[in-house]
């Protein structure tokens, strides 16, 4: 099969679903490969290392939806990319088909297969695949690096000949893959790391990373939270009075807080309110990742960084794995490489 992959169309995309490496991996299962110029440049691929990598590069969008047998890209396609989906061709890509049911029913008219990559599941087996969670591990990281570029001082400790530094005090709300990596990063910095879920098993892998697990006197509920599959149900009022209970004891002590909370196919729940901002001291930050379901702040500005009355940053930008697109793409793509070896078993060329 002639698997190709477009330049991403959505404004400010960087990341591309196929690399050099990908590529020649590709190739390996039996496939042939094919790309739009210029698609992965602001990713660090130029045509020339897809040329070398054996890759056909061609000048258009539309030439490119014309030659492949499987597209594989990032961001849910746009109008004009559904419409040069054809019946037989097979797209990989993120696509919200929860949210997005028209567009299923326009892939399924056509007689076009669609694997959606946020629909892949959360399971041992289908990890190398998980998109979801090799973009989250990306955010995590940067949620840390961009909070440390908006935070005036240092995140370690330090006594030098100038002065005495405290170390920076963060909090991570929501241990999930996003939390976890927010958590080994901000660690690795040097920060007094504080973290805290509803889902109680986390503590330990928390705790294994060189964090404080935030414990609340609630033993009952907190064991309650915990969902199957990895992923956590709705709080009692009880439980969630006594977690924000908990979050405005630390609201005044906390430099940097990272909110990462979610329960899916839901609006972020509010946890960092309006109250525990304003007890913040000037200069501290919040990263709310959940920007894009709402905000676990709801100070927080959709794919923008505010500072409050008070000089507390707030950033909810939603596109943290875009702004890393080297290391997204690479990580996106090998996703991709794996379902694409799942799917051809045979080593032959036929999904
Ligand atoms: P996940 O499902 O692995 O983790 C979410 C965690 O939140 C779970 O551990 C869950 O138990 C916890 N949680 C739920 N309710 C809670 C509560 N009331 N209090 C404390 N913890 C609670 O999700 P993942 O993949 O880590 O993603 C986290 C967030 O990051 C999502 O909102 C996702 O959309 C977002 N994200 C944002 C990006 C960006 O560029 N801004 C990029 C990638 C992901």
């Amino acid at each position: 099969m002639k698997i190709g992959t477009p330049k991403e169309t959505f404004a400010g995309e960087r990341r591309v679903a196929m690399t050099p490496d990908s590529a020649t991996a590709l190739q390996k299962l039996g496939h042939t490969c094919v790309i739009e110029t210029g698609a992965g440049l602001e990713a660090g691929f130029d045509d020339a290392a897809y040329t070398a990598a054996g890759v056909e590069v061609v000048k258009t969008a539309a030439a490119l939806w014309k030659a492949a047998d499987v597209l594989a890209k990032v961001r849910v396609p746009d109008a004009t990319e559904m419409k040069r989906l054809r019946e037989g061709q097979t797209l990989i890509s993120f696509f919200s088909p929860v949210a997005d049911e028209k567009k299923m029913k326009s892939a399924a008219t056509k007689g076009a297969t669609v694997v959606a990559m946020e629909m892949i599941p959360r399971i041992s087996r289908a990890q190398k695949m998980d998109a979801l969670s090799s973009m989250a591990n990306i955010a995590g990281y940067r949620a840390v690096i961009e909070a440390g570029n908006n935070f005036g001082r240092f995140f370690t400790g330090q006594i030098t000949a100038a002065g005495k530094v405290p170390p920076a005090k963060v909090l991570v709300v929501g241990a999930g893959v996003a939390g976890l990596a927010a958590i080994g990063t901000s660690t690795s910095l040097g920060a007094i790391t504080l973290a805290f879920d509803v889902r109680p098993e986390v503590a330990e892998q928390v705790e294994s990373m060189g964090a404080e697990f935030v414990y609340l006197d609630f033993e009952e509920e907190q064991t309650d939270g915990a969902a199957t599959g990895g992923y956590a149900s709705v709080s009692s009022p009880e439980f969630r009075e006594a977690q924000l209970a908990k979050f405005r004891e630390l609201a005044p002590e906390v430099d940097i807080v990272i909110t990462t909370a979610l329960i899916p196919n839901r609006e972020a729940p509010e946890l960092w309110t309006e109250d525990m901002v304003a007890a913040m001291k000037p200069g501290s930050v919040i990263v709310d990742l959940a920007a894009e379901k709402g905000g676990n702040c709801k100070l927080t500005v959709m794919d923008e960084k505010v500072v409050t009355e008070n000089g507390v940053t707030i950033i909810g930008y939603t596109d943290f794995p875009s702004r890393m697109a080297s290391q997204a793409s690479s990580l996106y793509s090998t996703n991709i490489r794996h379902l694409m070896t799942d799917l051809t078993p045979e080593k032959d060329g036929e999904i």
